[in-house]
C-alpha cells in the first residue's frame, strides 16, 4: 500500500527559530524576545534576533525548498509581528512579509501550512496578563480573523496552536521557557482552558473567513510503544493517561475536551477543586470539529503491561542510540503514536515535526555528511509507512527543521536543519540527507 497518493511532504520552521529581524519594520516585542535577554536564560547567551536571518532570505529559502522538492511548507506567523501590540494596529510591513513569503512557495508550487501560535505571545499582552487573562481567548480570535482575512484566499490549511503542552509546560510551570513564570496547578488549569477556549474561537473564525479552510491543532507526543502484541493495551492506557500530577504533558488533558467535548475524567475527578469555571457553551466551542490532529515527535518511551496489568516502562538497553541532544532513538514512535491518536480520536493524522540533532559540521570538501540523519529519517519515516498501511489515516510528513535554527533554551547548540546554516555569514548549504529526502520525496516513500 504505502502512502497515499496525496501524501504532504513537507518541512516545517517557526517564526521566532528563523526570521531573525526582531526589532525591523515595526515588528512588536514578544516574550521570546524579552526572555532572551534576560541573564541566564538560553544556555549559550544567545537570543533570536538574527537566527537564519530568513526575514530578508527567505527568496532564497523557497528556491531551496523546490530545489529539495518539497510540496508543502510549515511555517508559523509572528503575532507581534502582523500585530505589534497583539490587539488593534495591524503592521503593514509585517502583512507584507508574509504576504510575499506566501506568494513565493505558490509560485513554486509548495502548499503554505501557516501555524498561527508558535510560542511567542506579544509581550504587551503578557503584560496584561497573557493567557491567565479573561480575554486572551478574544484577543487570539482577532489575530486569526486578521490572518484569516489577509491570507485565507491562498493559506488553506491552518493549525491553531503548536504543543501547549510544551508552551504552557516549559513557560508556565517549568520556567524554562518565555516567559519563564512557575505557576500553580490552579493557574496552570486556568490558562490550559484559555487555550482551549482560544483554539475553539478560532476555528469557528477561520471556518467562516475561508472556505474550504483545513483547521489542525498541533501536539508535542512521546509515545508509549508496546514491546509485544500482548502488551498493546497497557501502553495505550499509559500514552493517554492523564492525571493532576502531569496533566500539561498529557495529551488527552488537550485533545479530549477539544475532540470529545470533554475534558479527561481524571481531570474532572482529580482537580475538582481547583478547576476554572467550565462551561457547557465553552466545551461546545472547544470542540467545534477540526480537521486534523498534528503529531511533533521526538521522543517516546518502551512499555510492558506489569504484573498487575499497569503499564511499565523497559528501560533503555545500556548505549541505546541517542541524538546529539540525547534524546533517545525510538523509530517506533511513528508508528504506535499516529495509530493510539487515529484509534483514540478519529481524525486524519499529520506529523507536523520530526526530526534529528545531530553533530553537523562542514567538512574539508565544502559538504555537511549526515548518515546518522539519513539512518534515522529513513527508520522513522517507515514506521509512519507502517502506520498508513494498517489503515491509519496518513495524510503527510513534515520534516523539523527546514534550516538549522535557534532551538528555544539551547540556543544555537542543536543542529535540527535538512539545511546547514553558518550564522557568521548566513550561508546555507543542503546537508546530504535533504538530498536523500528528495529522493524519498520523488518516490512517495517507496525506496524506503
Ligand atoms: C518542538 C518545537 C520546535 C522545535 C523542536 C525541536 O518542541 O515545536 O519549535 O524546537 O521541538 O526541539
Amino acid at each position: 500500500m504505502g502512502f497515499s497518493e496525496n501524501f504532504v511532504w513537507g518541512a516545517a520552521t517557526a517564526a521566532y527559530q528563523i526570521e531573525g529581524a526582531a526589532y525591523e519594520d515595526g515588528k512588536g516585542k514578544n516574550i521570546w524576545d524579552v526572555f532572551t535577554h534576560t541573564e541566564g536564560k538560553i544556555s549559550d547567551n544567545s537570543s533570536g534576533d538574527i537566527a537564519c536571518g530568513h526575514y530578508h532570505k527567505f527568496k532564497e529559502d523557497v528556491k531551496l525548498m523546490s530545489e529539495l522538492g518539497l510540496k508543502a511548507y510549515r511555517f508559523s506567523i509572528s503575532w507581534s509581528r502582523l500585530m505589534p501590540d497583539g490587539t488593534g494596529k495591524v503592521n503593514q510591513a509585517g502583512v507584507r512579509f508574509y504576504s510575499d513569503l506566501i506568494d513565493e512557495l505558490l509560485k513554486y508550487g509548495i502548499e503554505p501550512y501557516a501555524t498561527l501560535y508558535h510560542w511567542d505571545l506579544p509581550y504587551a499582552l503578557h503584560l496584561q496578563g497573557g493567557w491567565l487573562s479573561d480575554d486572551i481567548s478574544d484577543r487570539f480570535a482577532d489575530y486569526a480573523k486578521v490572518c484569516a482575512e489577509l491570507f485565507g484566499g491562498r493559506v488553506k490549511n491552518i493549525m491553531t496552536f503548536n504543543e501547549p503542552e510544551v508552551f504552557v509546560g516549559c513557560g508556565y510551570f517549568e520556567g524554562v521557557h518565555a516567559p519563564g513564570l512557575v505557576l500553580g496547578k490552579e493557574e496552570l488549569l486556568r490558562i490550559g482552558h484559555n487555550v482551549l477556549k482560544a483554539h475553539g474561537k478560532a476555528v469557528r473564525v477561520l471556518r467562516e473567513k475561508i472556505p474550504g479552510v483545513k483547521i489542525g491543532f498541533v501536539v508535542a507526543t512521546a509515545p508509549a510503544c508496546p514491546v509485544s502484541e500482548k502488551d498493546i493495551s497497557a501502553a495505550e492506557g499509559s500514552y493517554f493517561y492523564c492525571g493532576r500530577k502531569h496533566f500539561l504533558f498529557a495529551e488527552s488533558y488537550w485533545l479530549d475536551p477539544l475532540v470529545f467535548g470533554k475534558y479527561h475524567d481524571n481531570i474532572l475527578n482529580e482537580c475538582a477543586d481547583i478547576l476554572p469555571e467550565i462551561t457547557d457553551e465553552d466545551m461546545a466551542l472547544i470542540s467545534s470539529p477540526i480537521d486534523f490532529i498534528g503529531l511533533n515527535i521526538y521522543q517516546g518511551r518502551y512499555v510492558r503491561a506489569g504484573e498487575n496489568g499497569w503499564a511499565e516502562n523497559v528501560p533503555f538497553a545500556a548505549g541505546a542510540p541517542l541524538n546529539a541532544i540525547k534524546w533517545n532513538i525510538v523509530p517506533e514512535t511513528l508508528y504506535w503514536g499516529p495509530r493510539f491518536m487515529y484509534e483514540r480520536y478519529g481524525l486524519p493524522i499529520y506529523i507536523t515535526e520530526n526530526g534529528m540533532a545531530a553533530h553537523d559540521a562542514v567538512s574539508l570538501d565544502g559538504k555537511v555528511h549526515d548518515p546518522n540523519r539519513i539512518d534515522f529519517l529513513h527508520r522513522y519515516i517507515r514506521e509512519f509507512r507502517r502506520a498508513a498501511d494498517d489503515g491509519v489515516d496518513c495524510r503527510g510528513y513534515f520534516q523539523w527543521s527546514l534550516v538549522d535554527n535557534f532551538e528555544w533554551a539551547i540556543g544555537y547548540t542543536a543542529r535540527f536543519g535538512m539545511i546547514y546554516t553558518d550564522y557568521e555569514t548566513g550561508e546555507r548549504i543542503p546537508k546530504d540527507s535533504a538530498l536523500w529526502y528528495k529522493k524519498v520525496i520523488e518516490s512517495n516513500g517507496e525506496i524506503l
